[in-house]
């Protein structure tokens, strides 16, 4: 296993380009199967999480060849098989794509079961619901959800609000599973994130019928076949979204390129507040710090709103910026890992409820640290980036599954960080 080693004090300057995004190409992937003709997808990242979408595709009988331009080649083909074992699902939770997709064109999926993560339980509940009122038939044995449909899936009205409020993939599951059934089908509350949008419009270039992706209603009017297209893949707003940290935390400025700065408002808006001048331009944001930070208060809910992915990227901020600021996480209120962790390096962090409340500190101080998931390794970076010393982030696997050469792109700004073998 490999460990950062960051070097804390670097002034970050210069310019970034984003890659594709990771929650936009992983259920593009799954939509591919709802063919048999090759889908061709462009500016995939390269990520381990792609790689294990690659080998579940090719596990159930597809074909996939990813090459080193982030150019995707999917052929499913005409006979797939429904199984998605447990050995590939457990790595990444986005597996579970496959089932709606599997289940509207074999009429069976035996898919594994994900279960919990670092970032608390993650219940498939919404997406079993879904599927059923399409008129799937579910049994949960072993570890593994079997569904299977006598007849054509049924489209239908279908509300998908659960305790958190609307979910992503399962709102993904249920638009793809819709696609090839017959008639209607209309999801309320359905999540409105760009990478639902991306997938919808994926959809629809396949020659599927969809209307109202991007707002809490969608309609999808059934079609009895989809056809491969070539799609771009959009860029990963929470990829941009960690750079505008890293620049605002290390007193730096980033031009940020290759993004789309109207998926990221909220984030915007609230560096802003920060005190951080963020100038928007076409695909790009620059994001300069020019004085004082100021203390924010931050609350995590689905898109428009602030993003949970880019939660602890916002609390490594929050732990050098003089004064308190509150953190509530509305999505996940157990996706706090990372509080310990900044803690050794000597922020100063009171956990209350699904809140937390952050003391500003003058410095951090460098430290060994262990990343607990994707995105809690990335504000562990970031806050090794201001420390004092040496810090080390080990356990770094979550960062390869979701940041494309991390590493890599924050050295040409100026950080100095090496990898080493744990
Ligand atoms: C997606 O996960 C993302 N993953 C997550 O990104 C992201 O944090 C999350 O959306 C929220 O934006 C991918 O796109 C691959 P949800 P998803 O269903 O769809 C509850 C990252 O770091 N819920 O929108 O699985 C759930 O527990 C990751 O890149 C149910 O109760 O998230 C949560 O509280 C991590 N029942 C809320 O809904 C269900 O059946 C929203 O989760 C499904 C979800």
């Amino acid at each position: 296993m490999d460990k950062l080693i960051i070097k804390g004090g670097a002034r970050l300057k210069g310019e970034v380009e984003i890659a594709g995004s990771k929650n936009a190409v992983l259920p593009i992937m799954a939509a591919s199967l709802l063919s048999e003709e090759e889908s061709v997808i462009e500016n995939v990242p390269s990520l381990w999480d792609v790689q294990t979408m690659v080998k579940l595709l090719r596990s159930l009988g597809a074909k996939a060849i990813l090459d080193d331009n982030g150019v995707l080649k999917i052929k499913p083909g005409a006979s797939l098989k429904p199984f998605a074992p447990y050995k590939l699902v457990k790595t990444m939770r986005a597996s579970v794509c496959v089932l709606g997709p599997l289940l509207a064109r074999l009429g069976e999926a035996e898919v594994s079961l994900p279960g919990g993560c670092a970032i608390g339980p993650r219940p498939i509940d919404l997406h079993l619901k879904g599927l059923e009122a399409l008129g799937a038939e579910i049994e949960i044995d072993h570890g593994y959800v079997r569904t299977k449909t006598r007849k054509i899936l049924r489209g239908t009205e279908i509300y998908l609000g659960g305790g958190y409020g609307s979910s992503v993939l399962a709102t993904d599951n249920v638009m793809m599973a819709a696609a090839l059934a017959s008639g209607r089908t209309v999801i309320e509350n359905a999540a409105c994130e760009p990478e639902v949008v991306d997938l919808a419009k994926f959809l629809k270039k396949m020659g599927a019928k969809i209307e109202g992706e991007g707002s809490p209603r969608i309609e999808i009017e059934g079609v009895k076949k989809l056809r491969g297209v070539n799609y771009r893949v959009i860029p990963d707003r929470i990829e941009a979204g960690t750079y505008m940290f890293a620049s605002a935390i290390t007193n730096g400025d980033i031009l940020i390129r290759k993004m789309e700065p109207g998926h990221l408002n909220a984030v915007i808006d609230k560096l802003q507040q920060a005190g951080v001048r963020v100038e928007k331009y076409k695909n790009a944001v620059r994001v300069k710090r020019t004085g004082r930070l100021r203390p924010v208060d931050v609350t995590t809910l689905p898109y428009p709103a602030f993003p949970t992915d880019i939660q602890a990227q916002a609390m490594a901020l929050m732990t050098v910026t003089p004064g308190i600021s509150i953190i509530t996480e509305k999505i996940y209120p157990n996706r706090f890992m990372h509080v310990p962790e900044l803690g050794r390096m000597g922020a100063k962090i009171f956990l209350e409820g699904p809140s937390a409340i952050v003391h500003g500190v003058k410095k951090l101080s460098g430290a060994p640290v262990m990343a607990s998931d994707l995105r809690a390794s990335a504000a562990l970076v970031l806050a090794g980036l201001v420390a004092t010393g040496e810090t080390e982030v080990q356990r770094i696997y979550h960062l390869d599954r979701g940041y494309e050469n991390l590493e890599f792109k924050l050295n040409m700004l100026g950080a100095r960080i090496r990898r080493e073998k744990e």
